[in-house]
């Protein structure tokens, strides 16, 4: 059985600082978890701000490339996709939504030229009206249709309804995966859930997998089938959500469970664990440790 995306072994360091302080950084420490072809799931990435979580994302979708290991997509790897070609093929495959819709979208351009540019560029649509019925069919997935965004701008929309237009331009391909960042972070409170069931939908009703990468607990909860818990790049605990979220094994994640959001933050909803020096001895101790596996899926860095 192929996997629909194996990462295997996966870090990656960035150099930072000038050329007297020049220190590195391991954003993304020995990562491996794959996706099954077969059976689309939710698959949640969580950790506080710095934990690597955007880092593994971006080598995932190829836009970074990783300093070891091995990302391979429906059998392919990253070094497989030099060409153009194969790129735009990948692209129709494994599709993003990042945290701000209103970063996403051009301030001065109509939303939908977004969405016809795509319909375009990776659903093979050759004339206007192609592009508009393929634009339409993949708004109306999201709830919303073409007549509704049709010659607006990003900020007549909001928050919450421009995410959805950025769902639906991810799902214009007709994609495997989505990878979604911090989708809802930026998304007033009341309108999270609604983005969230989204996801959900997608997964039962399009067979979409999904990476959802969080700071939030509750909608991890609420929709994740399996998560990879990130502490400072290390994977310390991953397996089915309910388990792991019900009885965190490992120090970290039952810190997180704790945790707070704090006050600087509170917009974009980053954790802060409650006890940051237990914090730290449990980052110490990770360094030592090793992923063991449990009875019941999970692995744990023990
Ligand atoms: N391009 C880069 N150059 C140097 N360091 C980087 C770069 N991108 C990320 N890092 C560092 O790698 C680490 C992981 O960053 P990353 O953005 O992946 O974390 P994150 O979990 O997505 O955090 P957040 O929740 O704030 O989005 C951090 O220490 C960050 O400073
Ligand atoms: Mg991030």
């Amino acid at each position: 059985m192929t996997a629909l995306l194996d990462v295997s072994h996966v870090s990656k360091q960035f150099v930072v600082g000038g050329r007297l302080s020049r220190r590195r950084v391991d954003a993304v420490v020995d990562a491996s978890f794959s996706l099954s072809a077969d059976a689309p799931e939710i698959f949640t990435i969580i950790g506080e701000s710095g934990s690597g979580k955007t880092t593994l994302a971006r080598m995932i979708l190829g836009l970074e490339p990783a300093s070891s290991g091995d990302i391979h997509f429906e059998g392919r790897s990253s070094g497989e996709r030099r060409r153009r070609r194969a790129r735009l093929d990948f692209m129709r495959r494994v599709q993003p939504v990042f945290q701000n819709p209103f970063e996403t979208f051009n301030p001065l351009k109509h939303v939908d030229r977004y969405l016809y540019s795509t319909a375009r560029t990776l659903a093979g649509a050759t004339s206007r009206a192609a592009a508009a019925a393929a634009v339409d069919a993949s708004l109306q997935k999201v709830g919303l249709s073409l007549d509704e965004v049709a010659g607006r701008y990003a900020h007549e929309l909001s928050g919450g309804q421009l995410q959805r237009v950025a769902i639906a331009r991810a799902l214009i391909p007709d994609p495997a995966l989505i990878i979604a960042d911090e989708p809802v972070s930026m998304v007033d409170a009341s309108l999270r859930m609604s983005i969230v069931n989204l996801l959900r939908d997608l997964r039962d009703t399009l067979g979409v997998s999904v990476i959802y990468i969080t700071h939030d607990l509750a909608t991890a909860y609420y929709i994740s089938d399996r998560l990879a818990i990130m502490q400072q790049g290390y994977v310390v605990e991953m397996g089915p959500a309910r388990a792991i979220l019900d009885a965190p094994e490992h120090p970290y994640s039952q810190l997180l469970k704790e945790s707070v959001l704090s006050v600087d933050d509170a917009g974009l909803g980053h954790l802060v664990p409650a006890d940051r020096s237990a914090a730290i001895a449990a980052l110490e101790a990770a360094a030592t440790t090793s992923l063991q596996e449990r009875p019941d899926g999970r692995v744990v860095r023990a």
